[in-house]
């Protein structure tokens, strides 16, 4: 049994799809099961990563854990889990972190954060694998509102390109890595195929839609500023404004060949992500 953590998610709903058409025992670890909308297949349980009793009983009769943490309680989320998974015999974790935990000048706090998560995974005694996308296809659905209203991409840092990967391939190495051997000990940076701006991918989306959208590159206090109106506390708006800073280094638009070489399948290029994701923006 796989227990997956984050399930409702981008990345977990991905992979526990996967894991279902692979015909996979899977368990999907959320704090409102009511809404969780999951498949039949997946035996879903109620649990908090803040709550190590609810942790411990999701981890009965679970072999392998694929553990994904958000914002500032992710030290604490992963020692909680990591610390529950040794109790319960838990042979083999995989830990989705963030690529830049590799960029040694990274010192903001998601990378910060993430790699006191991986230190503890390494000291745990499981087996373990860390994988680190270095920016999310799905970042763009924060462009849908004013795609549909304004026909236009707000962002920051204009000229920073990122290596962005699709969902769906990180889940797919997430699902290799679970269900085979030979991954153990093995830290995996992801990409996409190609580093684009938000210009480029604001191109991109344009084509994909068929109709004229404009790019406008905004001072990074108004993006910030967008984050907060929208619901985001101050600490994590500070927290993705520096991680999109670092768009303008070249560690983040570097292209690495893992997908492929995990898989076996070429990752999908953003237009591809696009044309799965029209109606989000139409
Ligand atoms: N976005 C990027 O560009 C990027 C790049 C590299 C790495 N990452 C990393 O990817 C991860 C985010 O992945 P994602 O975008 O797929 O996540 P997401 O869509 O934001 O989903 C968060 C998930 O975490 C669960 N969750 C939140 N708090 C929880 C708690 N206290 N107990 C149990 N579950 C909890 C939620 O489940 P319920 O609400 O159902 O409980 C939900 O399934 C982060 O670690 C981030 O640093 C992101």
């Amino acid at each position: 049994m796989i227990l997956v953590t984050g399930a409702t998610g981008t990345v977990g709903r991905a992979l526990v799809d996967r894991l279902v058409a692979a015909k996979t025992p899977v368990r999907a670890l959320t704090r409102r099961p009511a809404a969780a909308k999951l498949p039949e297949a997946v035996d879903v349980v109620a649990g908090d990563l803040g709550d190590p009793t609810s942790i411990a009983a999701a981890l009965r009769g679970v072999d392998r854990v694929f553990l994904l943490t958000t914002g500032p309680e992710i030290p604490v989320h992963d020692a909680n889990l990591l610390h529950e998974a040794a109790r319960a015999g838990v042979t083999h974790v995989v830990k989705l972190s963030s690529g830049r935990t590799g960029d040694d000048t990274a010192t903001d706090p998601i990378p910060s954060w993430h790699r006191l998560g991986e230190q503890a995974l390494r000291d745990s005694g499981l087996a373990w694998t860390i994988l680190g996308p270095l920016g999310f296809m799905a970042n763009a659905l924060h462009w849908a509102d004013s795609i549909r209203h304004q026909d236009s991409v707000f962002a920051a840092y204009g000229h920073g390109r990122i290596a962005v990967t699709d969902e769906h391939d990180i889940a797919a190495v997430a699902a290799t890595v679970l269900t085979s051997d030979g991954h153990d000990g093995r830290t995996y940076r992801l990409s996409g195929p190609e580093a684009l701006s938000p210009g480029e991918m604001t191109a991109v989306l344009a084509d994909v839609l068929g109709r004229p959208l404009r790019f406008i590159e905004v001072e990074p206090a108004r993006a910030r500023q967008a984050i907060v109106d929208h619901g985001v506390s101050e600490l994590m708006a500070d927290a993705i404004m520096a991680l999109r800073a670092t768009a303008l280094e070249s560690f983040t638009s570097t292209v690495h060949p893992t997908v492929a070489e995990i898989t076996g399948i070429r990752p999908n290029s953003f237009k591809e992500w696009a044309a799965r994701h029209i109606a989000d923006f139409a």
